[in-house]
Order: structure tokens, then C-alpha cells, then sequence
């Protein structure tokens, strides 16, 4: 393992304990909101919360790219050195985007909220990133396997909607509310597609490297899957601007581009007894079982992100915790299993120290079963208090009403909130460890 994917992947997982120990302090906010309203109330964890669990996705996909693309294209890393610069300005970026939120100095756009011209040191290591992955698979480029069209995919329209994100900068789209706020959603919307489409190419490839077989990332059906995550990609942020007077035809390509959606999950139901006697096969290995768990929460949020995709049912459940439900249930139950999986895949497979993970393997499932009961119970409390505010505002109750009804979802989701904290500081201790002190080459 390189300095540099070793330097990425500490970095990783220390955004997602921080990150998270932010999202429990904002969990116990929800019950007590004047609990640290000085120094840090909760329009400072939400942000520091979100932007740090993202950065975590983003910064874990990277770190898998960086160390497994030298081992598909049989070639070291076009240039460690552009690499190592990568990190220098995600870390010192990270740091100063911390510390702005931390002293309240904000600036930007909902999720993007650091000032602005944090944004330009993104979109420069962003371009770092793509010259190195770009000059790298160069080299080898007959028969594309899936996780490379992925990774391109993803890779590039990050940069489109990170760009995007910005054009409220620009008069013409700032001036005008609808414009604005239509290519602000589009943009974010998107760019989930985009970390999606990257943390799914890393699912692929340790899926196949697990498996032995590489014909899942080269067979017809899979390409299908890609293209339909691809439409998506591009499109299916409309459901994000039901609520805009946009154009109506926005809204309709949306939903029927949801709907398609309808084809994934019925693929899933029909692998699922495949994917159990897998799990079966399988379930020594310790990634496995994080990529077993991410299949069941791609069920799981499928089934709700389709319910709230009916324009009758969004415009109930737009801005209660059924959204939030929807966000936390893909960006934990999916994108973290995966990434887990895959920082479990390198530490497990890179290593002379596997004794560290065999070690703490009994806490290591421990740490798994803690974080996915946990985690069911924080999204269901989500769910449920997305419906009682959903009827309750139907019913024209009072605020401080409402708030008394939803206290013990309240409490349900703070409780649940530390029960994924526990989890996730169980499973990243043997896991930094093993990084750690894992040979540099
Ligand atoms: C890997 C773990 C986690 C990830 C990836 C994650 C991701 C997210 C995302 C994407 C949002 C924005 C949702 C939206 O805008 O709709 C969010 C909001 C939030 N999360 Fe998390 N989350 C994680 C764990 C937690 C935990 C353990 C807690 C503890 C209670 C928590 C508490 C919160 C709170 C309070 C909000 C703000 C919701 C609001 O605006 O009302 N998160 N999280």
C-alpha cells in the first residue's frame, strides 16, 4: 500500500467518527435545542455533520481508486506525486472548511455552505484526480470492465455538478428564484449520482474480487443496470423540484425515470435467493458481510425512495425526516456498507498484519450487528416521525404540539444515533489499526 492511499484512507475514516459524533450531538439537539446553543448550535453541526460524512463517501471511493487501479492496469499509478498533492489539499481543505463552520462563518449553498472560494481548492485536486485516473487507464483501455465505466462516470460528473452548484454565483441564475433554486436541486440531486456511480464501481470490484468471477462485471445485465443508474444520473433529480413551478415536463421525465427504478428492484427479489446461498459461501469473509448488508438496505430504500417519488405522496413527505430518512438510509445503509466493505477488502487483502482483523474478528461482527440493528431503528424512527409531522401539519396542529408528539421518535433516533456511533468506533479501531501499521511500499 502507498503512503498516499494509506494517508487517504486514515483521512476517510477519521471524517466518518468525526462526522458522526457530529450527527449525535445534532440527534440530542433535536430533544434538547438549547443544549450548547452558544457555541454550537445546531445550524453548526448539521453542516459540519453532512459536509464530513460526505467527504467520508468521497474520500473512501478515492482511496479504493487510488489502490486498486495500479492492480487492474498491472501498472503503477500514473503519477503518486499529483496523488499526494490530491490529499495535501483535501486535508488542509477539510481543516479550513471545518474551522469555518466551527466559528459560524458560512457563505455558501444548503450541503455546500463553507464561503465560496473553498470551493476553488475542490475543483483543483478534483482535476488532479481526473488527470491521474485518466493518464493511469490510458494504458489499458480493451474490454472496459463496469467498475472503470463507473468510476469515469463518477469522476466526471462530480466536476459537471460541483461546477454546477456554483452557477448561483452568476447573476443570471441567482437573480431569478425559480431558476435558481430549479439548477440548485439538479445539481445536488446529480451529484449523488455521482458519488453513487463510484462507490457502486468499488462495489463491483470487490464483489468480483471476492467472488473470483468476472463475468458479473462484464455481463449484458450489468451494462443494462449501468445505463439505468446512468438515466437516473441525469434526470431523476426532478423529483427533487416537485415543489419549483418548473416546467411540468420536468417533473414527469422525473417520475417516469423513477419508475424505472421498479426494474432494479425487481431484478434485486429475483437474486435474492442467489445472493443467500452467496452469502453462505461467503460470510467467512469480513467484506462480504458489508456487501451482504448494503444489498438488503438497496431493498429497503428502493421500496421508500419509490413511494416518495408519487408527486401525491412527495408533496406530503417533502421536508420532514422521510427525507432525511431517504438521505441517512442510502448514504449509511448503502454507501458506507460498501465503502466498509472495501476499506476491509484492502486492509484484509494488502496486508502481512491480517493477524490485527482475525484478531478482532469477533468484534468486528460485533461492530457490524450493533451498527445495522442500530441503524434500522434510526431509519424507521425517521420514517415515523416523518409521517406524524406529515399529519399533523395536514391537521393545522400547532408547532409545540406537534413537537410533544414526535418527542419519542426524537428519542428513538438520538438512542439509535448512538447505537451506530458505538458500531461504527467498534469497527474503525482494528481497521485504523491495521492501516496504520501497514507496510509502505
Ligand atoms: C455514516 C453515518 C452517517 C451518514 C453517512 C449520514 C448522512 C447524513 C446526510 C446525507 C444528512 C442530510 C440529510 C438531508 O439533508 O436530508 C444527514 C443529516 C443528519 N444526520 Fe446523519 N448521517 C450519518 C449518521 C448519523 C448519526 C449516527 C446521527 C445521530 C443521531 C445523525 C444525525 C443527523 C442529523 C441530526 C441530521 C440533520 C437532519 C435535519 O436536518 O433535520 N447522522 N446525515
Amino acid at each position: 500500500m502507498s503512503k498516499t492511499v494509506k494517508g487517504f484512507l486514515m483521512l476517510a475514516l477519521a471524517m466518518l467518527v468525526i462526522g458522526i459524533f457530529f450527527g449525535v450531538i445534532g440527534g440530542f439537539q433535536y430533544l434538547f435545542p438549547t443544549w450548547l446553543k452558544e457555541w454550537l448550535p445546531f445550524t453548526k453541526t448539521r453542516p459540519l455533520h453532512v459536509s464530513l460524512v460526505i467527504s467520508w463517501i468521497f474520500t473512501a471511493a478515492t482511496a479504493g481508486i487510488y489502490y486498486y487501479l495500479p492492480r487492474i492496469t498491472g501498472k503503477p499509478l500514473f503519477s503518486e506525486k499529483l496523488a499526494r498533492w490530491h490529499l495535501i489539499i483535501l486535508l488542509f481543505n477539510t481543516v479550513a472548511i471545518f474551522i469555518c463552520y466551527l466559528l459560524g462563518l458560512f457563505g455558501g449553498r444548503e450541503y455546500l455552505e463553507f464561503p465560496p472560494l473553498l470551493a476553488l481548492p475542490v475543483i483543483i485536486y478534483w482535476a488532479l484526480f481526473m488527470i491521474n485516473y485518466f493518464m493511469t487507464i490510458r494504458r489499458k483501455l480493451e474490454r472496459i470492465p463496469i467498475y472503470i465505466w463507473m468510476w469515469t462516470t463518477g469522476l466526471i460528473f462530480f466536476f459537471i455538478t460541483f461546477c454546477e452548484a456554483y452557477l448561483w454565483l452568476i447573476p443570471f441564475f441567482r437573480d431569478n428564484i425559480v431558476r435558481d433554486v430549479t439548477v440548485q436541486w439538479k445539481a445536488m440531486g446529480s451529484m449523488v449520482g455521482s458519488w453513487n456511480m463510484m462507490v457502486y464501481g468499488t462495489g463491483f470490484y470487490v464483489m468480483k474480487k471476492i467472488s473470483g468471477n468476472d463475468n458479473v462485471s462484464r455481463s449484458p445485465l450489468t451494462y443494462f443496470f449501468y445505463f439505468l443508474g446512468l438515466m437516473n444520473l441525469l434526470f431523476n433529480w426532478g423529483h427533487h423540484t416537485y415543489i419549483v413551478p418548473a416546467a411540468k415536463w420536468i417533473g414527469t421525465v422525473a417520475y417516469i425515470i423513477s419508475m424505472t427504478e421498479l426494474v432494479l428492484l425487481g431484478s434485486i427479489i429475483l437474486n435474492w435467493r442467489k445472493s443467500l446461498n452467496q452469502a453462505r459461501k461467503h460470510f467467512h469473509i469480513i467484506s462480504y458481510h458489508f456487501l451482504f448488508a448494503a444489498d438488503i438496505w438497496i431493498f429497503l430504500n428502493l421500496c421508500l425512495a419509490i413511494c416518495i417519488s408519487i408527486p401525491s405522496i412527495n408533496y406530503y413527505t417533502h421536508g420532514t425526516h422521510i427525507t432525511v430518512a431517504h438521505a441517512m438510509g442510502a448514504t449509511i445503509g448503502i454507501n458506507t456498507m460498501i465503502l466498509l466493505a472495501s476499506l476491509y477488502f484492502i486492509a484484509e487483502s494488502s496486508t502481512c498484519r491480517t493477524h490485527i482483523l482475525l484478531r478482532h474478528k469477533k468484534k468486528i461482527k460485533v461492530g457490524f450487528w450493533i451498527t445495522n440493528i442500530s441503524l434500522l431503528f434510526f431509519w424507521l424512527s425517521l420514517i415515523g416521525s416523518g409521517i406524524v409531522t406529515a399529519m399533523e401539519k395536514e391537521k393545522g396542529t400547532a408547532f409545540s404540539v406537534m413537537m410533544l408528539k414526535l418527542s419519542t421518535w426524537f428519542h428513538a433516533f438520538a438512542g439509535a444515533g448512538v447505537g451506530i456511533f458505538a458500531g461504527v468506533i467498534v469497527l474503525s479501531i482494528p481497521l485504523f489499526n491495521n492501516i496504520y501499521r501497514n507496510e509502505v511500499k
